[in-house]
């Protein structure tokens, strides 16, 4: 199996992309940290998971919910191998100037100082193993950015950039960290991203996408099985669009 004797903590893993990533990578060999704010969704994700994952409830913009989690994953399994930054929330999509400044920072807190905060917890572990994955959700919205957004797309397009400068600054370190930018999928998520929820909404964001669909959970967690395993041994800040050629 791919993650073969691995140790992974995915945030956000109790829903969406997360609870897919920490599925795909249990079955592929890996004890899994299931974290998450929501304690009940996370406790149900690990228990489909079984005896190879742990829950954990944690706010990924505190601090000590942060190191909490990572000391929790480290007690019950002796390290960490990969760390996924998942967890991450968006403003309803509406103009720019209506998105209030406490949603901003949160957005903020949530979807980038979480990554600041556990580069804090795990980096010095994986500096002293020599090893390890760091793979950071980020988004096409960072990438290619669609009006309504913009506060998220500005989030995300950090969380993409911070990737490829963490894979420069920690290589020397042993320590890969990659992102993930997909496109729009079909998760809880997704009404608030396009304002709101109907077949016209749907097919008029659908025909942006060159490939004609939303990207699948499972589409973004095998790309994100591939950038932790070995098979990816050389890559490192990169930021792989899993957008069915949306950014094209
Ligand atoms: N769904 C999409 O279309 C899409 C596209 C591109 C990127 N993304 C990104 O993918 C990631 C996962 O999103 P999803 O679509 O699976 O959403 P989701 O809502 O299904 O899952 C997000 C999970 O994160 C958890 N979470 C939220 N805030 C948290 C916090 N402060 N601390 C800990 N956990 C928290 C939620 O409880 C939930 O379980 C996010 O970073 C999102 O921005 C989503």
């Amino acid at each position: 199996m791919r993650l073969d004797n691995k140790v992974a903590l995915v945030t956000g893993a109790a829903s969406g992309f997360g609870k897919g990533i920490a599925e795909t990578f249990a079955r592929e060999g890996a004890r899994v940290a299931v974290v998450d704010i929501n304690a009940e969704a996370a406790r149900q994700a690990a228990a489909l998971i079984s005896n190879k994952a742990i829950a954990v409830r944690c706010d990924v913009s505190q601090h000590a919910d942060v190191d909490a989690s990572v000391k929790a994953t480290v007690d019950a399994f002796g390290r960490i191998d990969i760390l996924v930054n998942n967890a991450g929330m968006s403003h309803v999509r509406r103009p720019m100037l209506e998105v209030e400044e406490a949603e901003f920072d949160r957005l903020m807190a949530v979807n980038l100082k979480s990554i600041f905060l556990f580069a804090h917890a795990v980096v010095p572990l994986m500096r002293k193993q020599k090893s390890g994955v760091i793979i950071n959700i980020g988004s096409t919205a960072g990438i290619r950015p669609r009006p309504g957004l913009t506060w998220y797309n500005a989030s995300k397009g950090a969380v993409n950039l911070v990737s490829k400068s963490m894979a420069a600054e920690l290589a020397g370190d042993g320590i890969r960290v990659c992102a993930i930018a997909p496109v729009m999928a079909e998760t809880p998520l997704l009404p608030t991203f396009m304002g709101g929820d109907s077949p016209e909404l749907r097919a008029q964001f659908k025909s942006t996408v060159p490939l004609g669909r939303f990207a699948t959970i499972q589409d973004v967690a095998n790309a994100t099985l591939f950038l932790a395993s070995d098979e990816a041994s050389f890559l490192t800040g990169n930021v792989l669009e899993v957008d069915g050629g949306r950014c094209v």
